[in-house]
């Protein structure tokens, strides 16, 4: 099987770095090119620390490696795909514009699957003359690490595709849960109530970034408090999905608060960035 990976950024590059453990033939490609070489360096540093953990052979680095091609032309990329995981911006118009023209290239039988973290699937498939084989699969940062795969299914999609993708992430050794295609799906809408309470609490000085993030994750056993994961996310990426949310669930708890606005507003997009909540 052939998988296309669409978008190099903090999970394309992880999305085509499992598929290439997995043994799938990947390509991985990002409009931009600098984006791309500096995927493959992360690629190959992650691959080294697992090696050097003992998590995976050299041998088995060396195959990785040799099934991931990078590449910086788009048809090229997805020429006889059977899959394509698309991880561009969290923008459903630049979304549904890629789809459109995957759609007009790629065979009849490629499935195309989007990594949004909010967005509706049904208005990214609708893009496309084949919305039955159009599906979620949401991946979670660190993807290497992280376990979980969110498969999205809207009214439109095939049950097989839904099955070959379940059987694709969980060979890539994840595990997945179904979903139906809401609002942030479920983990998005849980996670971003609880990054976006904790803001409003630091706000209101209850407690400080760091002893709110101990109190979920000694009280709750999170294995990681809210504001140090939104940090990891991107507070650009946190606030969009705030805003979307908001915007379709007309709740008042999906409002961003003023200090998410205010660091993005800034430039201090958490890790990325060197600082967030916290300095990285
Ligand atoms: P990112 O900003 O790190 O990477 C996006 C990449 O897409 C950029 O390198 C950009 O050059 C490239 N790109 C944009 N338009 C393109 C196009 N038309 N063709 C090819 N490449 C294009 O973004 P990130 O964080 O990797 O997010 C990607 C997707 O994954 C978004 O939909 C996001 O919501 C979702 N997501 C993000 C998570 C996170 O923790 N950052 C977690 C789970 C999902």
């Amino acid at each position: 099987m052939r998988i296309a990976v669409i978008g190099a950024g903090t999970m394309g590059h992880g999305i085509a770095q499992v598929a290439a453990m997995a043994g799938y033939d990947t390509r991985l490609t990002d409009a931009n090119a600098d984006v791309l070489a500096t995927a493959c360096d992360r690629i190959q540093s992650n691959l080294a620390g697992a090696v050097a953990r003992g998590k995976m052979t050299q041998a088995q680095l060396e195959a990785a490696t040799a099934t991931l091609v990078p590449v910086t032309d788009l048809q090229t990329a997805i020429d006889d795909a059977d899959l394509v995981i698309e991880a561009v911006v969290e923008d459903l118009a630049v979304k549904r514009a890629l789809f459109q023209q995957l759609d007009g290239v790629v065979s009849d039988e490629t499935i195309l699957a989007t990594n949004t973290s909010s967005l509706s699937v049904s208005r990214i498939a609708e893009a496309t003359k084949r919305p039955a084989r159009v599906v979620g699969m949401h991946f979670f940062n660190p993807v290497h690490i992280m376990k979980l795969v969110e498969v999205v299914t809207h009214p439109g999609c095939d049950a097989s595709v839904v099955g070959e993708v379940r059987a694709c992430a969980e060979r890539m050794g994840k595990t997945t849960i179904l979903v139906r295609d809401t609002a942030g799906f479920a983990s998005s809408r849980l996670g971003i109530v609880l990054g976006l309470e904790a803001m409003r609490m630091l706000e209101e000085g209850v407690a400080s970034v760091v002893d709110i993030d101990t109190a979920m994750e000694l009280g709750y056993g999170h294995p990681m408090g809210p504001l140090r994961l939104s940090d990891l996310v991107g507070l650009d990426v946190r606030l969009k999905i705030a805003e979307y949310l908001h915007r379709e669930l007309r709740e008042p708890k999906f409002e961003p608060p003023r200090i998410l606005r205010e660091k993005v507003q800034r430039g201090e997009l958490g890790k990325k960035t060197g600082r967030g909540f916290y300095e990285w």
